[in-house]
């Protein structure tokens, strides 16, 4: 018999966490590494919310178990901001609060799957969702999509990798990795055909307010309301707030589902730490004045960016329009020598730019995407500079 289960010992490592912790280790020995690794703000979380935190640690309230499926104060908040910025009508019943938008995944999955069901994936995906699927005991069905099409899926290609084992569709608007953001004519179109053909639809709607440009978010079950009672939100603090370390997000869903993921959280981990509650309730229903001016900076960095990767030998690259992402391909890269290495895989480019630039970015193998790469621009606009003009001095060095 396996020591570890083949289900657990199937699971590899999160691409996107190995490659931050490899430029955190080089930057500890001291090497000047730019990190396009990690998917969080680089800003601190803003002061009223990290005072509502400090006030709730000498609160003896919160020193105590609380009910699992979260406060209840912000499960009210989720429900009510819910509405003002999606225009989408829940209860507090409706909203289960977890321990980041990762938990609320997967949860989702194991309350939807059966083993064998699958769930269209539209790709290059977010890393997690195949393991959380899989996990469920569920099948991913990924559809390849690239950067001539903006990565945005048809509704023509989900309707090809549609079975009678098709359960659920994965939705992601904004995108991790790509920031391509769907407008309203295309949300309606595939929030439609799944409605017509009586799928779930888990929607990841963690980047909602990291959109730019003239790009707008649209909410699935705003638009096609007639999908609301097999819709399941992912949603949460880390991205809008620069609260990645907090581990605060939820999930919206119908009532029977919400009820099952109640259940199993309230025997998987009980509630969330209820002094980061209190923080994300002091997010929610606090100064929003902070959310707009990081959004300002990611805008200006998402557009230097471009400009930069765009004079870069052998990339191409789709304007992202949410989150803070930029999903260039490298292809024009492989296959030549630089260095005296010839890397054929986005992942050995990414492993020689950063031995010999000291760059990190994550190659896009992790997002089922290989000829790509995932540069965060969450980081300050000088290391950002920086970065690509050593990337864009490597690639002009090859042979
Ligand atoms: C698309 C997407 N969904 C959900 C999450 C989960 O975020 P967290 O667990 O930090 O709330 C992330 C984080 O990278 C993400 O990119």
């Amino acid at each position: 018999m396996p020591r570890v289960s083949r289900r657990v010992a199937a699971i590899g490592e999160s691409p996107t966490l190995a490659v931050d912790a490899k430029a955190k280790a080089l930057q500890v020995k001291g090497e000047s590494v730019i990190n396009f690794g990690a998917g969080e703000p680089d800003f601190p979380t803003p002061d009223h919310i990290v005072e509502a935190a400090v006030q709730a640690c000498r609160d003896p309230r919160n020193h105590r178990y609380s009910p699992a499926p979260g406060l209840p104060e912000l499960r009210e908040a989720v429900a009510h901001k819910t509405m003002a910025d999606s225009g989408y009508s829940v209860s507090a019943a409706q909203v289960v609060i977890t321990n980041g938008g990762k938990q609320a995944v997967y949860e989702a999955f194991a309350a939807l799957l059966d083993p064998g069901d699958e769930v269209i994936v539209p790709a290059p995906y977010w890393v997690t969702y195949p393991e959380a699927i899989a996990l469920a005991g569920g099948v991913a069905v990924p559809v390849a999509t690239t950067v001539a099409e903006g990565f945005r899926v048809t509704v023509e290609q989900l309707e090809a990798a549609r079975t009678e084992r098709t359960k659920v569709l994965l939705f992601v608007s904004p995108s991790n990795p790509t920031g391509a953001v769907y407008d309203r004519a295309a949300v309606e179109a595939i929030g439609r055909w799944a409605d017509d053909h009586g799928l779930w639809v888990l929607t990841d709607e963690i980047y909602q307010h990291l959109v730019y440009g003239s790009a707008r978010f649209h909410s699935m079950p705003v638009v096609v309301p007639s999908l609301a009672d097999r819709t399941v939100i992912v949603h949460g603090v880390a991205k809008t707030y620069a609260m990645t370390g907090w581990r605060v997000g939820w999930l919206i869903g119908p009532p029977d589902v919400v009820k099952a993921v109640g259940n199993l959280q309230s025997h998987l981990t009980s509630n969330v730490a209820n002094v980061s509650q209190r923080a994300a309730l002091a997010a929610l229903t606090g100064d929003q004045v902070s959310v707009a001016t990081m959004r300002a900076a990611f805008d200006r960095r998402r557009r230097r960016m471009v400009e930069l990767l765009r004079a870069v030998p052998g990339a191409e690259v789709a304007e992202p329009e949410g989150a803070f992402y930029a999903f260039p391909s490298f292809q024009g890269a492989l296959g030549r020598t630089i260095r005296g290495r010839t890397p054929s895989t986005t992942l050995e480019l990414a492993e020689l730019v950063l031995d010999e630039a000291k760059v990190a970015f994550v190659p896009g193998e992790a997002f089922g995407a290989p000829g790509y790469a995932r540069l965060a621009y969450a980081l300050g606009d000088d290391a950002l500079e920086e970065g690509v003009t050593r990337i864009a001095k490597l690639f002009a060095d090859s042979a």
